[in-house]
């Protein structure tokens, strides 16, 4: 799949812009806060509907303005044109200019595979990051998960209010809370079990990634859940076990939104044993790894966005990378300095320069 084009309206920096793209290499280059991570994170935003970069959407509208629009044409599997607008009235998206009313339908279509140095924390970070890292890349490649995912949480949420409920009024019947709890064990299954799907193809391919890239082995994604290994009867019944300390918090302690992944070498975990390094090059093989998943499920390769991957790690394995990455393969590679990419590599790609917000000719 490839972005054949794309224009901006009102995109942080970018007032004004039309583009077209190569479908192999792209590189971006532009010193530091010219508007490269804005210009990947357009494509990012029009493939997703949302940012990767903080949690108030409307950050992204030009300081002063009151709307966005991101336009782009698309071709693979699904030739279709796409846009985005975003305003103080919300979010809309379109394809083939028809008014999209379901964003998880929406988001499953444009594939896209992010590296961003904000990745790097991934490893260190608290789990929920970790459990964004799954779910945003598992509902790219089916949207039943992010539908089942969204009623998870929701689900959730019911059953802490009703906890408390219960702690309050003792009178308060478990007829309802039994309903509820039956209904997040059945998605929380569900959604373990494609986690589990999802980890154990990332881990058909993870160690070799890993060697390529750093010469060391046995690199394994270990997923931790409470739903591991334990029958649905016991999961039931484990829940009960636990009433009377989930109601006294208000929180359901068990269950599958307490998630997290391991990324061990040799058995250690990179976490507490992992240099920067280490970290760097497990989360950009975790990346890798999913590249070809995605051409292996969906028939066809994702976009590829490497933002700032120069800066992070050594420029000869980039360069290695980028030559063993299928050719198929549309890439955005940004960069502040073309001396890091080899010749070969500059031939065969579209050089695009940005200066405060335009592309330079
Ligand atoms: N909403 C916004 N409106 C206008 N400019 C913005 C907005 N958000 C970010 N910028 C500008 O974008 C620039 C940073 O762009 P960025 O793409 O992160 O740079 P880099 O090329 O280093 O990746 C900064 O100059 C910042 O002021
Ligand atoms: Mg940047």
């Amino acid at each position: 799949m490839e972005i054949l084009d794309l224009k901006l309206r009102n995109f942080r920096n970018f007032r004004n812009l039309n583009i077209k793209f190569n479908k192999n290499k792209n590189i971006i280059i532009g010193n530091n806060g010219m508007g490269k991570t804005n210009l990947i994170e357009a494509i990012y935003v029009l493939g997703l509907t949302k940012s990767f970069r903080g949690t108030n959407e409307n950050i992204i509208i030009t300081k002063n303005e009151n709307s966005t629009k991101i336009e782009g044409n698309i071709n693979g599997n699904i030739k279709a044109n796409y846009q985005i607008t975003l305003s103080s009235n919300g979010k809309k998206a379109k394809i083939n200019n028809k008014n999209q009313e379901k964003l998880s339908d929406y988001l499953s279509k444009i594939n896209i595979i992010l590296f961003n140095p904000d990745d790097l924390k991934i490893i260190k970070n608290s789990p929920s990051s970790r459990r964004k890292l799954l779910n945003i890349e598992i509902s790219q490649l089916n949207n039943q998960y992010l539908k089942k995912l969204t009623e998870y949480n929701h689900i959730l949420k019911q059953r802490n209010s009703y906890l408390k409920t219960m702690y309050i009024n003792s009178f308060t019947s478990k007829e309802y809370l039994d309903i509820l709890t039956d209904k997040l064990i059945n998605l929380g299954i569900d959604i373990y079990n494609e986690r589990k799907k999802f980890i154990d193809k990332i881990n058909k391919l993870i160690s070799n990634i890993f060697y390529e890239i750093t010469d060391e082995k046995a690199l394994v994604i270990k997923y931790n859940s409470c739903y591991k290994d334990i029958t649905q009867e016991k999961i039931r019944k484990k829940y009960d076990e636990i009433l009377e300390k989930d109601m006294m918090l208000g929180s359901t302690t068990f269950g599958i939104h307490h998630d997290d992944i391991d990324f061990l070498l040799n058995d250690d975990n990179l976490r507490d044993y992992g240099s920067e390094g280490q970290q760097k090059n497990a989360i950009l093989s975790f990346k890798l790894a999913e590249v070809e998943i995605f051409n292996n499920q969906l028939g066809e390769y994702p976009i590829l966005i490497l933002d700032d991957l120069f800066s992070e790690l050594d420029s000869k394995k980039i360069n290695n990378i980028l030559k063993f990455l299928n050719k198929d393969i549309q890439i955005f590679i940004t960069v502040t300095d073309l001396k890091y990419v080899t010749d070969e590599i500059k031939e065969n790609s579209n050089i695009i320069k940005i200066n405060n917000g335009k592309v330079e000719e």
